[in-house]
C-alpha cells in the first residue's frame, strides 16, 4: 500500500516536471519544412516577425533554444490579449511562464511595427487551431 502510495506520488512529479517541457517542443501545424501559405494581406507582418521576432520565437512561432513558442495556448487572445504584446515589445517582458529568461525590448521595434505583425500571429495562431 505505501509502496503504491510512493510509486503514485514519483509519477504524478514527473509528469508535472514534464509539462512546461512539452509545451516548448509542442509541434505546431507548420515549421521551416513544412511553411503555410501566408495570404497576401498577411505577408508584411510576417516580414515583420521574421525580422523582430523570429530568431527567439521561431520563424512560425514554434519557439527556439532562445524564447518560447508563441504558437500556444498561453497567447492566445483570452490570456494574453493585445496589449500584451506591445508591452511585451515595446517595454520587454520579465520571465514568468518559461526558463528562456527576460525577453528584451525588441531594439527599433515601434507600435506601427506590432500594429502589423500581430495580425500574423493571430491569423497564424488560429491556423494552429490555437483558438
Ligand atoms: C531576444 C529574444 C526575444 C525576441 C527577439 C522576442 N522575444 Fe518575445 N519573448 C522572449 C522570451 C524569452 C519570452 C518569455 C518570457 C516568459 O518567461 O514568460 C517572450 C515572451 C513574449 C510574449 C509574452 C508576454 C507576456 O506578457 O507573457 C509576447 C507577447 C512576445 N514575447 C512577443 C514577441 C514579439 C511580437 C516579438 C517581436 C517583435 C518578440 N517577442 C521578440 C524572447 C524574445
Amino acid at each position: 500500500m505505501k509502496f503504491r502510495f510512493l510509486f503514485c506520488s514519483l509519477l504524478t512529479l514527473a509528469i508535472l516536471s514534464l509539462a512546461p517541457l512539452s509545451g516548448v517542443i509542442a509541434a505546431t501545424k507548420y515549421s521551416i519544412d513544412n511553411p503555410p501559405k501566408v495570404p497576401e494581406k498577411y505577408v508584411v507582418g510576417m516580414e515583420k516577425f521574421r525580422d523582430l521576432c523570429s530568431s527567439c520565437h521561431g520563424k512560425w512561432g514554434n519557439g527556439t533554444p532562445q524564447g518560447p513558442p508563441l504558437m500556444h495556448g498561453f497567447y492566445k487572445p483570452s490570456h494574453h490579449a493585445d496589449p500584451t504584446f506591445y508591452r511585451a515589445v515595446l517595454k520587454g517582458v520579465q520571465a514568468h511562464h518559461w526558463r528562456f529568461g527576460d525577453m528584451p525590448p525588441v531594439p527599433g521595434a515601434t507600435r506601427k511595427d506590432v500594429d502589423v505583425l500581430l495580425p500574423f500571429i493571430r491569423w497564424l495562431q488560429r491556423e494552429n487551431g490555437i483558438y
